[in-house]
């Protein structure tokens, strides 16, 4: 791969153009072009960048402009065509979260990026920052015991989205750092919700994942709250670890708190619960822009021909779990297990295709 990439984002609503900022400081970077149906936007994106072409033809985007990677952050019912076209043009691609508005579609997508030997990465922002990652470093460490159950509430007021409900915009963020957390994909999903402002797009859902060993996570989403809540509990056998994405300074406090129940009594007058009340500290955290790192990411995936941490099979397991939501909201909450053969794939398998269709283009080079 000759330095450096050629890349271009299609795609320049809220979220296109924090990507473009951030792929534009990036060294290994050249971002070439924007791609847009809205010549507004464009040009509002030309306007800040010079340098960079705005087009709205995306079949000249993808053949005419010598690209080597494509970062699509459209409405997510246009991820599919648009990743396929890109992936089929021969173009490592980027999608944001959610990755398709399908299992189905996903796997096509991941089956092409697998045949051509293209890198195919999931925006799972979270996955990239700081307090995150530190988070799964205190768990991994054993600190906080075994993982006993995790609550996640992302809720806010608006923006309210015309083609997926509260919990595809929002619940893939809980969702994507739940199964890093937990390193397993769940048995089962349960969700309720109701649209109160756009008829069937449900404005608010409470979601429930459970997982092996009586572990469960359960995700609130909403668009309909008064106050902006970033908060996550991920509650130890050990101790508890509270996350808020809100605060400036220690978004995570580790709390030595716990409840044991004695093992032996003879008689229920000797029975006591045995509550562990310790310090509570606040780590550490560097504080970088996650869109910073999840852009160098690609980018270095690309470099070295390898799977990134988050992929099409992390997008399609995500995926999964969004469909198993969707189909509970409408049997009103009632579980969808998943099959044995749908079970969770670990993060950062590398793909095999991917490496032996590099390694050939190196030998014939
Ligand atoms: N990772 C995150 O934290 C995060 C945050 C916000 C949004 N997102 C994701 O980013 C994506 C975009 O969200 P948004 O809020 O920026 O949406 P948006 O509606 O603000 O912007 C979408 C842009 O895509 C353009 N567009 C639509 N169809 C197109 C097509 N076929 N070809 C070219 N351009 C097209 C629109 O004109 C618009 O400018 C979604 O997938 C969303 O889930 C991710």
């Amino acid at each position: 791969m000759t330095l450096p990439i050629s890349v271009g984002v299609v795609g320049c609503g809220y979220w296109g153009p924090l990507l473009v900022r951030n792929l534009k400081n990036l060294a290994d970077c050249n971002l070439k072009a924007v791609c847009d149906t809205s010549e507004a936007r464009l040009k509002h994106l030309t306007g800040l960048y010079s340098d960079i072409e705005g087009v709205t033809d995306y079949t000249r985007f993808l053949n005419g402009l010598e690209l080597d990677a494509v970062v699509i952050a459209t409405p997510v019912k246009y991820h599919y065509p648009l990743a396929k076209a890109s992936l089929l043009a021969g173009k490592h691609t980027f999608i944001e979260k959610p990755m398709a508005s399908s299992a189905a579609e996903c796997e096509e997508l991941i089956e092409i990026a697998d045949r051509n030997g293209l890198v195919l990465m999931i925006d799972h922002t979270f996955l990239y920052s700081s307090p995150v990652q530190k988070i799964v470093e205190i768990v991994r460490a054993g600190d906080i015991g075994d993982i006993r159950y995790i609550n996640s509430r992302r809720l806010n007021l608006g923006l309210f989205q015309k083609d997926i409900n509260v919990a595809w915009d929002l619940a893939p963020h809980d969702i994507s750092i739940i199964l890093h957390i937990l390193g397993e994909f769940p048995v089962a999903v349960n969700c309720q919700g109701n649209a109160h402002v756009t008829p069937n797009v449900e404005d608010v859902t409470n979601m429930s994942l459970t997982f092996r060993q009586n572990r469960f996570a359960t995700v609130q989403s909403s668009w309909l709250e008064p106050r902006k809540v970033r908060e996550m509990t991920i509650v130890g056998t050990r101790r508890m670890i509270v996350y808020d994405d809100l605060k400036n300074r220690g978004k995570i406090q580790v709390y030595d708190v716990r409840v044991e129940r004695p093992p032996h009594y003879d008689t229920f007058a000797e029975f006591h619960y045995s509550y562990h009340y310790g310090d509570s500290y606040i780590p550490h955290i560097q504080q970088e822009e996650p869109l910073k790192a999840v852009c160098q990411h690609f980018i270095d995936s690309i470099e070295a021909g390898t799977q990134p941490m988050t992929g099409g099979r992390e997008g399609l397991e995500m995926v999964r779990i969004l469909e198993a939501a969707s189909a509970s909201l409408k049997a009103k909450g009632a579980p969808v297990t998943f099959s044995p053969s749908a079970d969770g794939v670990s993060v950062s398998k590398p793909t095999k295709a991917l490496r032996v269709v590099r390694a050939a283009a190196t030998a014939g080079a």
